[in-house]
């Protein structure tokens, strides 16, 4: 078992070149199967996440080959129309391969990618908007396959989800009906999938507001496509800057994206100086409460910044309330923070957080992603030794963290252990943001 060793209280300095956007490469990677073509999609961050959406592709058909930061689908020759259930369990983004392949060839089947520990995250607001434009969707247990082609027309989202915005922007590419979607999710993602589908010839504008517009219609070209630098990480980042008390640079990622998290770290006395493709942090001295924070869909405050911000706020001048509205469950890696030493109280989203002068090293164990990346924050601020386990959940959404700290001067080591696989270490190593309840078969159900 791998994980990894902090000796925490350095300041982190130096400079630091953010990856491609994971929430980016995930939705694009479903989308080369939209077209049929030879897609070659740049700057990939190499993570478990994009890894298990290649073994999807390719149980699919696709041939995928990956190059450096390249990505190169070859989706001409696709087999199949069913997403394996053991890889749909795995990664919460499979559900994109609902709308691609609907795209492509009118049928899909997956399997839904079910309970996590940040929330229970249902698909009804993607099934209800493919209902609504016209497609026959058929629940069996777990297992959802649908059918036909997009009619068209204006529909309004119950919420801004991000992933149901996606997949209803790829499945509306099928037919030729005129799609307007109401009430979309604006994340800079969307408009990232938006380009790669443009770059495909599609006729989809709007993204990045909450009205997106769809022509119906094959796609012209194959696409050679860059993704975004991802926003979260280069925020992670800035957040393990500030909360070291470090002075650094990121590269590689764009200062508008991450608005609502400067604001809060210029609150609590951080400098952000932002230029068009790289922002500096500097952090003298203690930060102090940012007051309340409440996550929100973009351009609000992130969820997916939370645990991290939680961390920082634990040793910060002055109490802070930090009101999670997006998942009900993201609070995971609260009980590791107060064994590290914090004062933090939970009533239902909201988590009342009074700073304390340090935190100390400890044995801590990640269980989902953020909560995780929150964690190595966490043992980086801390006086003395901390132990981050579970740490395949952090590197499913980062690449090469350790590597990315220790750029920084940080004291971060990955380090392997021969541990027995306990019952409760098992439990614990469930994937936060994918499904646990995979696994039946297909029999029951034929894609229709
Ligand atoms: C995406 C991001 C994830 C981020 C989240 C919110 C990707 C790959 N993942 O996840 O990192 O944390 O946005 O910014 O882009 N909901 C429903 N029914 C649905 C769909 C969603 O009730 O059909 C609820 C969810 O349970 C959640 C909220 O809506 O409470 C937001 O979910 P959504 O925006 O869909 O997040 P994801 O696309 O899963």
């Amino acid at each position: 078992m791998e994980y990894y060793e902090i000796d925490g209280g350095i300041p982190l300095r130096g400079e630091y070149e953010v990856r491609g956007a994971k929430n980016a490469a995930l939705p694009i990677l479903a989308a080369t199967l939209c077209k049929g073509g030879i897609h070659e999609i740049y700057g990939c961050p190499e993570i478990g996440d994009v890894h298990t959406m290649i073994e999807i592709l390719r149980s699919l058909g696709a041939a995928v080959e990956w190059s450096g930061d390249c990505i190169c689908v070859d989706s001409r020759f696709l087999t199949g129309t069913a997403v394996p259930p053991q890889l749909m369990s795995q990664l919460r983004s499979s559900v994109f391969l609902l709308g691609s392949l609907l795209a492509r060839t009118e049928e899909a089947v997956i399997c839904r990618p079910g309970g996590c520990r940040i929330g229970s995250r249902p698909i009804d607001i993607h099934i209800a908007g493919l209902q609504r434009l016209g497609f026959d969707v058929r629940e069996e247990g777990e297992l959802v396959a649908a059918a036909g082609r997009c009619r068209g027309g204006r529909i309004r989202l119950a919420y801004p989800s991000v992933g149901a915005t996606e997949n209803l922007m790829m499945a509306a590419l099928s037919g030729s009906g005129y799609t307007v979607l109401e009430n979309c999710a604006a994340e800079p993602e969307i408009e990232d999938l938006q380009g790669f589908l443009r770059s495909c010839g599609y006729r989809v504008y709007g993204a990045g507001t909450s009205c997106i517009h769809i022509e119906g219609g094959r796609g012209l070209h194959d696409a050679m496509y860059f993704i975004m630098g991802d926003r979260i990480e280069t925020a992670t980042y800035m957040m393990a800057l500030a909360g070291t008390g470090g002075d650094g640079i990121l590269t590689g990622t764009q200062s508008v994206y991450v608005s609502a998290v400067t604001e809060v770290l210029e609150r609590m006395g951080a400098q952000i100086k932002n230029h068009e493709d790289r922002i500096q942090v500097t952090c003298r001295g203690r930060l102090k409460s940012p007051g309340t924070v409440i996550t929100q869909p973009y351009p609000g405050f992130p969820t997916d910044c939370q645990p991290q911000l939680m961390s920082l706020v634990t040793c910060a001048e002055g109490t802070a309330t930090i009101r999670e509205e997006i998942f009900e469950n993201r609070f995971t890696h609260k009980k590791d923070l107060m064994k590290m030493g914090a004062n933090i109280e939970t009533c239902g989203k909201n988590a009342i957080i009074k700073g304390v002068g340090s935190l100390r090293g400890c044995p801590v164990r990640a269980l989902d992603l953020r909560g995780g990346a929150a964690l190595v924050l966490a043992g980086l601020m801390a006086e003395g030794t901390s132990l981050v386990r579970g740490i395949e959940h952090i590197e499913r959404g980062y690449e090469d963290f350790a590597g990315g700290i220790r750029k920084l001067g940080g004291n971060i080591e990955k380090k392997i252990t021969e541990t027995k696989k306990t019952d409760e270490s098992a439990d614990e190593t469930a994937d936060s943001d994918s499904g646990n309840r995979g696994g039946r078969s297909f029999s029951g159900i034929t894609p229709v």
